[in-house]
Order: structure tokens, then C-alpha cells, then sequence
């Protein structure tokens, strides 16, 4: 199959809202959230995403369908520190899943940025965290560090590789 990673402009936040929407509704599984009395999740705002230059959206396309998204943050999210890759959030769709297209998609996103790396998982997202730890082996031909955190920072692994 024929895989794209697109970068998301202005005109594409429709479409990853949809999509975030979509995400949102797999954590609720993992969260045990709740939808609204409207009947919707509650869904966190893409605002910060757009309009700062150091936050990067994506979009994949497969055969010329949407499948997944990823979001990446130039800024370490747990020491604040620029200039370190943060692989904030990321989402292949069901029908797309365990066929190798996250895996896919990640690396070519790795390679789109070199540097230092910092994966995270939430501590209850136990399948991410397999799926990052397997992926990230394979890329980095086991380079990488693999770190449990447990503090104000984050609460859950924590991969680093560099790639520069
Ligand atoms: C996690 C996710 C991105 C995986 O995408 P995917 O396209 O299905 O992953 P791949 O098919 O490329 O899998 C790559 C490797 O990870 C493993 N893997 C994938 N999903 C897994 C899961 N749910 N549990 C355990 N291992 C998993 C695969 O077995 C494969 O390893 P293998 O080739 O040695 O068998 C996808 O399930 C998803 O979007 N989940 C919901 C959102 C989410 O949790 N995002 C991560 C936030 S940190």
C-alpha cells in the first residue's frame, strides 16, 4: 500500500478534528471518559497546534484515503528544553492497524526529524507503550533508553533515542 504523510495546514483542521474526535474515543476506552449530555466528548483544543511554528501536524493517506495522524512538538514536554522532538500524539485508524503502517509512519516521521527523541505513553495506553517499545527497538537497532516515570512531569514509560 501506498503511504503519504502530509503536512496539516490551516485548511486541513476540519479534518483532524474529525479525526482527533476519533482518537479522543479510543482513549475513552483507556480513560474511562464519558461523552457530554449533547451527546460528544468533551475534546481538548487543537488551538496550541496551530499558528506556533515549532508544533507540527501530519496527516497519512493510504491508497488516497485519511488514515491516521501524528503530532509532533519541537519542545521536550517533560523539561521544557527546545530543540528536542516530542512525539506529542498519534493515531492510525482501526482498519489500518497491525499491518505495519504506525510502524511505517513513525519512521518516516523519525527520519523527516533528526535529533533527540522523547516518546511517551500514558501509563493505562499499555498497547502504545508495546507498540513504541518494538518500533523504536527496531529503528534505533535497540539505541534507545526506556524510562518509567512517576512524577509531576508524566506517569508512564518514557522512550529517548537520538537520531541526528
Ligand atoms: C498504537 C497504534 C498507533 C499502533 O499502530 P499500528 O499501525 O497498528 O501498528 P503496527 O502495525 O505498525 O505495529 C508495529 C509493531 O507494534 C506492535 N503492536 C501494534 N499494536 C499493538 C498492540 N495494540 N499491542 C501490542 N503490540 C502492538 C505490532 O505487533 C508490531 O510489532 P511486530 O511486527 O513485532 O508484531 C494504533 O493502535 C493506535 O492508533 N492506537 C490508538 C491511539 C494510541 O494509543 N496512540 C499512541 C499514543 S502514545
Amino acid at each position: 500500500v501506498e503511504l503519504e504523510i502530509l503536512p496539516a495546514g490551516d485548511g486541513d483542521r476540519p479534518r483532524l478534528e474529525a479525526l482527533w474526535g476519533l482518537y479522543v474515543y479510543d482513549w475513552s476506552e483507556i480513560l474511562g471518559l464519558d461523552v457530554e449530555e449533547d451527546g460528544r466528548f468533551d475534546l481538548p483544543s487543537l488551538d496550541e497546534w496551530f499558528g506556533d511554528p515549532g508544533r507540527r501536524r501530519f496527516l497519512f493517506r493510504v491508497d488516497g484515503k485519511w488514515a491516521g495522524f501524528a503530532l509532533i512538538d519541537s519542545r521536550s514536554h517533560l523539561s521544557g528544553e527546545a530543540g528536542v522532538l516530542d512525539m506529542s500524539e498519534f493515531f492510525v485508524l482501526r482498519k489500518y492497524r497491525r499491518c505495519g503502517l504506525g510502524e511505517r509512519a513513525a519512521g518516516q516521521l523519525f527520519d523527516r526529524f533528526r535529533g533527540r527523541w522523547e516518546v511517551r505513553e500514558r501509563r493505562e495506553n499499555r498497547a502504545a507503550a508495546q507498540f513504541w517499545r518494538r518500533i523504536i527497538g527496531r529503528y534505533t537497532g535497540g539505541r534507545f533508553t526506556d524510562e518509567e516515570l512517576d512524577d509531576d512531569r508524566w506517569r508512564g514509560p518514557v522512550q529517548r533515542f537520538d537520531n541526528g
